[in-house]
């Protein structure tokens, strides 16, 4: 870890632009999440895909839920209107204009392949797709992109090791392997071993663990899954041996406030424990998830989130930092990144 600037105190009300300025890593987000009501209608318009909805106001209204589950439902209708290499390209082309904008300088994101390969498209189609728009992003966006590949975890064991299969052909365009859908019921366990055949592969390991089901969970992601950092992970909080071996590892976890406060695991954004996680020396990041249906991308999570919690300028940097440090990029492309972040920090008024 290098040296940490000394932090100026600066005027609440320039704290959002601050905010907006920091050079910052998004590392949790799905791409099928991204999928923006106007984009969703052009792809079933240009693929002869019906929808339910009238229109893309009557979709967005659709948009309320009371737990994960109601809100996967509607996520993979949406992926329906996604069948050719062009449509993954778009839409991933999409996202990275849209981070570019909030001086995202390097995302990794997340996709479920199982959900395309269920509908008839082949892996190559969706891997293709996206990783294109991943290769053209430092010419056309300025930025770095990679690809974490999310198991489904309704879905068996057996089909997760089908996946891990298929995806092989294209294994240099992908750096991770994630677990995603439908947690309660579906522990880290179930995936022990197409986990160690990832690992062995080098594959870099991450894992949704503790958005709603409890702290097992993310103990088990940790130990059975062996992963690096934990998605969510805001339900260790009621587990005072689970945070002591978060902070002591350095353990990141990837928060997602607007997407904990759609999905109900807070009622409020002012009762979001990510002030009390960071506060404790949890090292966690500020991340968007799906930010198509969850209201907003990450300069919205970062601004809402600090505006509800009277976060301070200090934090701001340790979670703009903390994003680079728990990136999967080479040291040398971080060292730049943080540079540019220490940069805004040193001379923003
Ligand atoms: N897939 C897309 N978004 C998700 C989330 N928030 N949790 C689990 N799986 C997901
Ligand atoms: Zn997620």
């Amino acid at each position: 870890m290098t040296a940490r600037p000394a932090i100026k105190p600066i005027a609440a009300d320039r704290l959002p632009d601050l905010l907006r300025a920091m050079p910052k890593a998004e590392l949790h987000m799905h791409i099928e999440g991204s999928l923006e009501p106007e984009l969703m209608f052009a792809l079933a318009q240009r693929n002869q895909v019906p929808l339910r909805f009238a229109n893309e106001q009557a979709l967005r209204d659709a948009y309320v839920f009371n737990n994960l589950q109601e809100f996967l439902d509607i996520y993979h209708e949406g992926t329906m209107v996604l069948k050719t290499e062009q449509d993954f390209y778009d839409m991933a082309c999409a996202y990275l204009a849209r981070a570019q904008a909030d001086r995202v300088l390097h995302a990794e994101i997340f996709f479920d392949t199982q959900t395309h390969t269920g509908h008839g498209l082949s892996a190559e189609t969706v891997i293709n797709g996206l990783h294109r728009a991943c290769a053209e992003a430092p010419e056309k966006f300025g930025m770095t992109a990679s690809l974490i590949l999310c198991f489904l975890r309704h879905l068996s064991e057996d089909e997760a090791f089908e996946c891990l299969e298929q995806a092989l052909p294209l294994r240099d365009k992908i750096v991770g392997i994630g677990l995603a859908s439908s947690e309660v019921g579906h522990p880290p366990e179930k995936f022990a071993k197409v986990y160690a055949r990832a690992r062995q592969l080098g594959f870099r390991l991450v894992a949704h663990a503790g958005e709603e089901a409890p702290p097992a969970y993310i103990w088990s992601a940790l130990d059975v899954l062996r992963v690096e950092r934990i998605d969510h992970g805001v339900q260790a909080i009621h587990d005072t041996a689970l945070m002591q071996r978060l902070i002591h590892d350095r353990t990141p976890l990837t928060v997602c406030p607007l997407s904990n406060l759609k999905l109900c695991v807070f009622p409020t954004l002012a009762q979001h424990n990510l002030g009390r996680m960071l506060d404790a020396g949890i090292m966690a990041t500020v991340n968007s998830d799906d930010p198509a249906y969850f209201g907003g991308y990450l300069n919205q999570n970062f601004t809402q989130t600090f505006d509800a919690l009277g976060l301070s300028a200090r934090h701001a940097y340790t979670l703009a930092r903390n994003s680079f440090d728990a990136s999967f990029i080479d040291a040398s492309v971080r060292a730049r990144y943080v540079d540019q972040l220490d940069e805004v920090f040193e001379t923003f008024q």
